[in-house]
């Protein structure tokens, strides 16, 4: 199948592109580089022989349209958006007007194209504060707590509300748990911009001693050691739990929810403790207050992926901690 990946320079994007290619697809990339950079698609070059195309292109962009008039299309993966939640709070037009327009925008060039099968990626964020866990796929998943994963809901919305009119078109909705870990070569993995919010890329920079030390948020929740829990997933199952949602978008109409995630809680410590044994280092961490609109614990029910997809995650998390500590320390990749 000839893919289009939105997003495909990014962390999760540029991963999903590496299995798609090892699975025999041929890839087109669109990204504006606006958290990624151009360097990333050489180093897909060098992983696996094979150079996707790339459009350094604004998904909100009316030139989009003609990446469809000039290649087929086949199936988009559309990972394109902004992703930190705290910046969200602060710009939230911005937000919405980039991961929706972007959304709209992706829809109608599909339809121009003819192409009718979509996998999108949303977030364990759309099941909101009033769920218990283990999330599963039919539970209300209607409210997030930040602008950024409003995007996520409301884009659910409107891909469910399209395929109701369009019989023919598939729409898979993966939602992702936390996703950690980094290709096995140490060329792709997670380098946000700035000081990471998220955990892991924190941590590798705490280890490599661009960050003095780790704050832990939050040591009184109502959890075994006091932190909060996470479903944390290897980035590469995440890839290829992209590649069987595609598969399965080939053979399937309608819209479908997924979870990705490994089905387990692990606490904040656990990761660090995890990570400094396998690793062999000592991180220094303090605890510190709890970081406001983090939910105390929450992971999937991953048995919906394991029926529909034939997927589930392999790596453990040994692996997540090794990879994204050998990602850390190449230099090359700051
Ligand atoms: C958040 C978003 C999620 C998004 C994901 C990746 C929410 C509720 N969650 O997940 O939608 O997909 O980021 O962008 O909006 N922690 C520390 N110290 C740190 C950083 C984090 O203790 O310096 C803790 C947090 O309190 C949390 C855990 O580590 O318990 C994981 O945090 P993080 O990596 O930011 O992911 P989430 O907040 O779970």
């Amino acid at each position: 199948m000839q893919v289009l990946v939105t997003g495909g320079a990014g962390y999760i994007g540029s991963h999903t592109v590496v299995e798609l290619i090892n699975a025999g697809h041929q890839v087109i990339i669109v990204d504006d580089l606006s958290n990624a950079k151009a360097s990333v698609v050489d180093r897909i070059q060098i992983i696996t022989g094979v150079r996707p195309q790339f459009y350094q292109l604004d998904c909100c962009s009316s030139e989009l349209i003609n990446v469809f008039r000039l290649n087929k299309v086949d199936a988009v993966i559309h990972f394109a958006a902004f992703k930190a939640v705290g910046e969200s709070v602060q710009k939230p037009l911005e937000y919405y007007r980039n991961n929706i327009n972007s959304t709209l925008m992706l829809l109608e060039a599909m339809e121009a194209g003819g192409c009718k099968n979509l996998v999108f990626s949303s977030s364990a964020t759309v099941y909101g504060p009033n769920n218990p866990h283990p999330y599963k796929e039919d539970m209300p998943a209607i409210q997030s707590s930040s602008p950024y994963g409003w995007t996520k809901v409301m884009i659910e919305r409107i891909l469910t509300d399209y395929v109701a009119v369009h019989p023919d078109f598939c729409a898979v909705l993966l939602r992702y748990f936390n996703p950690i870990g980094a290709h096995d070569s140490a060329l792709l993995g997670d380098d946000p911009n700035g000081i990471p919010n998220n955990l892991m890329p924190y941590i590798g920079r705490v280890a490599a001693g661009k960050l003095d030390h780790l704050t832990i948020f939050g040591g009184d929740y109502e959890t075994p050691d006091g932190t909060c829990l996470r479903d944390y997933i290897h980035v590469v199952d995440l890839a290829v739990g992209h590649v069987k949602a595609l598969e399965y978008a080939q053979h399937n109409r309608g819209v479908e929810a997924i979870n990705l995630g490994a089905g387990v809680g692990v606490s904040v410590l656990d990761l660090v403790k995890t990570f400094e044994r396998v690793n062999g280092i000592t991180l220094p961490y303090i605890i510190g207050p709890r970081r406001s609109g983090d939910l105390p614990a929450f992971w999937a029910d991953a048995e919906k992926a394991k029926k529909l997809l034939n997927w589930q995650a392999v790596h453990t998390l040994d692996d997540m901690c090794i990879s994204a500590w050998k990602y850390a320390q190449n230099e090359s990749n700051y």
